[in-house]
Formats: C-alpha cells, structure tokens, sequence
C-alpha cells in the first residue's frame, strides 16, 4: 500500500529527525531527505506536504544551503521552521536580518490572526525559540500570525498557497502546542492518518511471505530491541523457515542471554540457535586494553563465529538485519570523523552467502520498531530494553576485560536498571547504565578498610544519540541505587554519577 507523505528537507538542524518523528507520530508517514532535492526528485517522491527544517546557517550566508525556489510553486504546501521558515522568506521576495537579540530557549507566543496554522491554539502560549535571525518583510501575499518578544513575525503564512512559516520549534515538547501546529499542518496537507504501526505488521508479513516465498532465511540475533522485532516480524511472515543464530560472547548485560532464549526459543518456538562463544572471547580479549582494539576483536570473532554457524546451517537465501531508518539516514550524510568504530552485524553481508538483505525495519524510527514489538506480542521488558553497543559490557569496563570485572559490572548494571524501572524512568531516559571505573578508592567498610573499585552511573537523554545531556536523576533514586552497589556487588566501595553532556563526552566510556 502507497501511504501519504511529508517530505522533510533537511537544513542541519539538531532536531530534524525528530520532526519527522513527530509527523510520524501523528499518523502520518514522513521521510527526511537532504535539502538539495531537485524539484523533479520531490515531485517523483510525491508528498502531501513539505516540512523545511531549521540549521545552523544564516541564509545569506556564502554557501548556505538552499532550496530550488520552484519548490514553493509545486501546488504542495508547505511549513517551513526557523531557517526554513527564513529560507522561504528570502525566496519569496522578504527580507531576514540579524534580531536585535537572539532567544533561546522558552519563550511567550502570542497569536494574532485566524489561521487553519493555529486552529485550537490559545491567544498566548509557551513556544520554544533557538535564532539569532529574524523575518524584516514578508513577502507578498504573506500575513504575519504570531510574535514574540524579540520577534515581531514569529509565524506567518500564505493562505492561498497554504505556505507557512514559523520561527519557532513546534517539534520540541517544550513548544506547548506545536503538537497542535503539526496537526493543523497536516490537515491543511489533505493527511487522511494512514500509518500506523498495525497497518505496517500486516503489510509487512504479507510483503514478506510474498518476497521470501519459500527461501531458507538467516537473522542474527544480538538480543537487542531491533534484531528481536525485525525476527519476531519475519517469523511472524514465514515461520520455521526462519533460522536465528544468538551468539553469547559472555559479553552480555545480566540475564539476557536466558532471556532471549526464554522469550524466543520457549515462548515464541522460533528456530534459535545459541552459540556458547564466552572463552573464545574472553580469551581473545585477555591482556587487551585499548578500546578500538576490544572493538576490533570483538567485530571480527562475532563475524567468524557467525560464519561458520552459518556454514553448518548451510546454503540460505536471505539474511535480515535490523536496520532501522536513522541508520539509513545516517549513512546517507556525508563522513564525519570515526570517533568510534561501531560494532555491530553490519558487517556480516560481506562473509555470508545469501541471495539478498531483509531489513523488515528500515523505514521505522526506534519508538516505532517498539510499537511494532508491542503489536507483536513481545513483553515489554524486550520491546523497552536498553540499547546496548555491540561490544557490550567490554566497552564499559575500563581496560582489561576479565571474568571478575564483568561480574562487577554486571551486577551494578542490573542495580541500576532495577532501581530506574522502580522509579518508572526508564522510558524518559535515552540510555543508561553502570560502567566499572580502573580506579580503586580507599573506603570503610563494618569498620574496616577496603580498597576497591569505583562504579560509575551514567544516564543520559537524547534524540538520537548524536548529542545528549545527562538526566537529572533523582537523588533519591541515586541514592538508592548508590546504597544497593555498595552494600549487594563484591568489590564495590564507590558510586559516582557522570554530569557530562555529549559533546564533549561521547555518550560510552570507551
Ligand atoms: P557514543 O558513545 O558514541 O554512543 O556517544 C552513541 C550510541 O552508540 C552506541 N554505541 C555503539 N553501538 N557499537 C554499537 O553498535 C559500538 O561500538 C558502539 N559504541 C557506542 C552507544 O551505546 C550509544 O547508544
């Protein structure tokens, strides 16, 4: 089935995924493509509407990214944000200039025309303003709908042609109702809702059960959120015709391994196969201390362990993975410097002979491929687990992996999960977890000295992992998870929280 779309362009703006999440959100498919589309490629991809995202640049400056000005006289409406909101003024014949001050941050919207934009929104409201640049004139035909403060044209709008632009961040929650705005836009779009995430299990399976047809498939299964549900769908499509390889590299978070066998072997009778890879990695990794290095090791056994499970099962014919769109979408953004090399199956096509790639979840936002799991029948203690990088306890125990130390943090890292699941917090926050510090602090234990390690707690929000703040846990929640380590996890006399954002730290430690 062919859904509706929005097409968002994208600017640089930091909160441009999380546009076309929020469309998403609202029942209606949305994709994000770099701004430079060519009028005839946005005309072939068709969409109901146009999002333009905001940026980082000023939009006259040298080289700042642009739209093909027929864009705004395709007949397509349009919503442009901050830069988009600027671009389109300067294409259409206004004026931007510097604001005499910029803002950041909350700020009071007042409303001052009837739009279709602002249907359902009160006269005043919170709205949230990241600019430094600001409209001067509108272009003909254009009518100014909101301001701020700083802002004399905060939103404004071409009726006739259904245009609109708006300075502020409707995507961001702390916009009281740009929820709303989105809703009015997608109306104006003629948007009739049809994506929702039964619609797309049962598109799915019958997609699948046709192109699979009566091929022998592969998945490796890395006890992550994204494989589990691109599995659980492909199943669901073909049955016992689908064969999950799990390795156990040992590396695993506490009880996952049992848990994915539990969940998927006993539960689900999927075709699961576990492969014990604990000493083949530990000894790997003996005397390794440099992270890259553990990154190395452990992509390349995971590959070889792979392989040759796939060896015994035999000849295959597809192999799934599960990618899911910001993947795509990153991979589609030109190279930026490797900070990390990143683990994870995605170097598996290249050793393994099948005929063709399933990637079931490639259009899904994460939030989506757990609704999908949801609707799948999986428990939400699968659908809601935490990602975990590729390599796993290996990059959050400082130097050396040993049996010891992955005991130590293993039982920190369940602490602390247990104690954020109590709180109810584990859906606010983005990611988090224990980390087993190489250092060791002096402490007093039943009056007597030890000198032991020190756990680090790291928990952070985020959208997409590219940038993130530390959450502001609760310390009461600290304290309690602070308590526990100390007293429940053997060599651990020292609990410390991270309060680095990313930049500059990298979300990992290592
Ligand atoms: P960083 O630490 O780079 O992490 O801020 C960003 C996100 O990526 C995850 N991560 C990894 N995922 N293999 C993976 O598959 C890796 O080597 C790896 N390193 C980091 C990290 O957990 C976070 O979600």
């Amino acid at each position: 089935m062919r859904h509706q779309k929005i097409l968002v362009l994208d600017f640089g703006g930091q909160y441009n995924q999380l546009i076309a999440r929020r469309v998403r959100e609202l029942n209606v498919y949305s994709e994000l493509r770099p701004s430079e589309l060519s009028v005839e490629e946005i005309k072939r991809l068709d969409p109901i509407g146009i999002i333009l995202t905001g940026g980082p640049s000023s939009v006259y400056e040298k080289n700042a990214p642009y739209l093909a000005k027929d864009v705004l006289a395709l007949g397509i409406p349009v919503l442009g944000i901050c830069y988009g909101c600027q671009l389109i003024t300067v294409l259409l014949g206004g004026e931007v200039g510097r604001a005499e001050r910029s803002e950041f941050g909350k700020t009071q919207l007042t409303v001052h025309a009837e739009s279709p934009l602002f249907d359902g929104i009160p006269k005043k409201s919170v709205c949230w303003m990241s600019h430094t640049d600001r409209i001067r004139t509108l272009p003909d035909g254009f009518t100014a709908l909101a301001s701020t403060d700083g802002c004399p044209v905060a939103a404004y709008g071409d009726e006739e042609k259904s245009i609109y632009g708006v300075q502020f961040h409707p995507e961001v929650v702390h916009t009281e109702y740009g929820g709303q705005v989105l809703k009015n836009f997608l109306r104006i779009c003629g948007a009739r809702g049809d994506w929702t995430m039964h619609g797309f299990v049962e598109e799915s399976v019958l997609s699948l059960k046709e192109r699979l047809g009566t091929g022998r498939v592969l998945s490796a299964m890395s006890g992550g959120v994204d494989s589990a549900v691109a599995a659980a769908l492909v199943h669901r499509a073909i049955g016992e015709r689908l064969t999950c390889v799990f390795v156990d590299h040992g590396l695993h978070r506490k009880g996952e391994p049992e848990e994915v066998m539990r969940v998927f072997r006993d539960e689900l009778h999927m075709n699961l196969i576990r492969v014990d890879a604990r000493e083949l990695f530990l000894n790997a990794l003996r005397g390794v201390t440099d992270p890259e290095e553990k990154r190395r090791i452990i992509g390349r056994l995971f590959i070889e362990v792979f392989e040759r499970q796939a060896r015994a099962i035999g000849s295959v014919d597809y192999l799934v993975q599960g990618t899911i769109y910001p993947d795509v979408v990153e991979s589609g953004r030109g190279k930026s410097a490797v900070i990390k090399s990143h683990h994870n199956v995605g170097g598996l096509p290249d050793v393994i002979d099948f005929k063709e790639l399933v990637e079931p979840l490639r259009d899904l936002f994460k939030d989506e491929v757990r609704r999908v799991g949801t609707e799948l029948g999986l428990e939400e203690r699968i659908v809601w687990r935490q990602p975990c990088p590729g390599p796993a306890l290996a990059i959050r125990i400082m130097g050396e992996v040993t049996e010891e130390k992955l005991e130590i943090v293993r039982e920190a890292d369940a602490i602390f999960t247990e104690e954020l699941m109590r709180a109810g917090l584990e859906k606010d926050v983005w990611q988090y977890f224990a980390v087993l510090t190489d250092s060791k602090t002096v402490g007093v234990q039943g009056d007597a000295r030890t000198y032991e390690n020190v756990i680090a707690l790291r928990a952070v929000t985020s959208v997409d992992a590219m940038t993130a703040d530390w959450a502001r846990i609760p310390y009461e929640v600290l304290e309690r998870v602070s308590v526990r380590i100390t007293g429940e996890v053997r060599h651990a006399n020292r609990v410390v929280y991270d309060i680095t954002s990313k930049p500059p730290a990298t979300i990992e430690w290592e």
